[in-house]
């Protein structure tokens, strides 16, 4: 069967990883590519469409990124986004300069619902605008078929070439009707039928992996979490027993959790993997003493396990490559997707030293976000306890206790952080909230116990509901359960005499607190 392909061209938006999500959401396969990649070499894929992202430059000025004007002579459709839209018009003889008005935001766009492009669109309809150039006349060929009040331009198309140009952003789900406008696209317009399913995305990971490692030996770390789970099982689908898991107890793992785990991955669980368990809590404890930066504190602990990976790599001689569950939202807040800042390094991407004793590193999940992580996982037939497990970060307890990490700091968080998630089930709400947890603050006040004065910590507990974990909102659990347990943590938990609830939300607090 012919392979469908759409590719998009990456011009260094911010969105370029939801304009491919989107895509897929609409079962069709894509790939992001640079806007420095040949033509010849498109030409090759024999894509179906091609997208042009976003991105930060003005189109019209000297260095910024451009294209050949023969990719608009292929006789592919093709959709321009924002800088795509302004960089296709400017190439194919329109005009663009600085708007008058700068338009960001929810914006109200006038649509001609009769283009092929807004089929069974509204005629007003919210869009996501984000732009400071503008689309001031069409190239020759063109219709305009949506306006907003500031922008005459909000999309044009020639429908003779299949070329069409969007100013706002449909990849973005503030754009009420913009995965329909990809739809259109996508399936309309390009012609694809659909046929694309998140175990094709397994199928061909799983090639791509074999072929990348022959008879090579694989180490992979294992934290029991859905990321690392779902690489893991992936690889050990390709590549059986060339596969070892490498599952470190840092000793900053929830209670009970480095049994669990065992209890799933190691030789009495379902799975056929080589399995070793390294307990390293002491020497996590020991080069965490004294650290309270929380950036130094990811480090340390990044680096450590890479450490114990390539003591375990030397044990078992000649392993080449190591797999690591990185999924698409670590590598935008670690800075590494493009543009944006650096948030946190999240341990498994912008934590790793700088000498990494392995050949390559293998990250199969890393243009997911966690939900298409979780359906990877269900089609491969992991069992839906651990698909729907919450996440838990890699540096674990480490950056849920704030200052420096001690293993009493880390019987106190483990304690109130069992006794926490025990009601929270036993309230029937563990489904319901994205993720919540128990954390240490560093802050110690006084109380009073008995007849006794006590001068003790304060446990702070957060619970988020969220969609793709970039924004995240505090979650309305009933005071009642709240109150049960303030009052069995503060009872059962040595060293803790007060208890908060962090309302915060994502921006402009972080889910974790360091
Ligand atoms: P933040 O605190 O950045 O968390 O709002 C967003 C989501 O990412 C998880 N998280 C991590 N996951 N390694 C991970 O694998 C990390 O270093 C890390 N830091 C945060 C966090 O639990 C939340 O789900």
């Amino acid at each position: 069967m012919e392979k469908e392909l759409v590719i998009v061209l990456d011009f260094g938006g911010q969105y370029n990883q939801l304009v491919a999500r989107r895509v897929r959401e609409c079962n069709v396969y894509c790939e992001i590519y640079s806007y420095r990649t040949e033509i010849e070499k498109i030409k090759e894929m024999n894509p179906k469409g091609i997208i042009l992202t976003g991105g930060p430059n003005s189109c019209y000025e000297a260095d910024s990124p451009t294209y050949t004007d023969t990719l608009f002579e292929l006789g592919v459709p093709i959709l321009g986004l924002c800088y795509g839209a302004q960089l296709m018009m400017h190439i194919l003889g329109g005009k663009v300069e600085k708007a008058p008005v700068q338009e960001y935001g929810k914006t109200e766009v006038m649509i001609n619902t009769a283009s092929p492009l807004f089929t069974e669109v509204s005629e007003k309809t919210v869009c996501w605008m984000s732009h400071s150039d503008y689309i001031s006349s069409v190239a020759p060929g063109f219709e305009i078929v949506a306006h907003t009040l500031d922008c005459p331009v909000a999309a044009a198309q020639n429908c003779v070439k299949n070329l069409f140009a969007i100013q706002f952003h449909p990849e973005v789900l503030h754009t009420q009707e913009g995965t329909k406008m990809l739809y259109n696209f996508v399936r309309g317009i390009c012609g694809c039928a659909g046929t694309w399913r998140m175990d094709s995305f397994v199928e061909q990971s799983v090639q791509a992996i074999r072929q990348k490692v022959g008879n090579g030996k694989v180490l992979c770390a294992l934290s029991g979490g859905v990321d690392s789970s779902v690489a893991a099982v992936m690889l050990s689908k390709a590549i059986g027993n060339q596969l070892t898991c490498v599952f470190v107890d840092h000793g900053l793992l929830r209670k009970n959790e480095g049994d669990e785990v065992e209890e799933v991955f190691g030789p009495n669980g379902p799975y056929e993997l080589n399995f070793i368990r390294v307990n390293a809590q002491e020497r996590y404890y020991q080069k965490l003493s004294g650290i309270t930066e929380p950036e130094k504190k990811r480090k340390i602990i990044g680096e450590e396990f890479i450490r114990v990976f390539e003591e375990e790599a030397k044990k078992i001689g000649a392993v080449d490559f190591l797999v690591q569950g990185t999924i698409y939202p670590d590598v935008v807040e670690s800075g590494l997707g493009g543009e944006s800042a650096v948030i946190k390094s999240h341990h498994n991407v912008g934590g790793l030293p700088e000498h990494v004793d392995f050949k390559e590193i293998i990250e199969p999940l890393r243009d997911l976000f966690k939900d298409e992580v979780r359906k990877a996982g269900l089609e491969m037939g992991i069992p839906e306890k651990l698909v729907f497990r919450q996440p838990f970060p890699g540096p674990g307890l480490g950056i849920r206790i704030i200052g420096e990490v001690t293993a009493e700091k880390v019987r106190i968080v483990q304690e109130a952080d069992a006794i926490y998630r025990e009601e929270i089930s036993n309230a029937g709400l563990d489904k319901t909230i994205g993720q919540y947890f128990a954390a240490l603050t560093n802050m110690r006040s006084v109380g009073v116990m008995g007849d006794e004065r006590t001068y003790d910590y304060a446990i702070a507990l957060r619970a988020v509901n969220t969609i793709d974990f970039m924004t995240a909102e505090s979650a309305e659990i009933p005071f009642e359960v709240l109150q049960k347990v303030m009052s069995r943590i503060i009872n059962e938990v040595r060293g803790v005499n007060r208890v908060f609830y962090d309302l915060t939300s994502k921006p402009p607090g972080t889910i974790e607190f360091e």
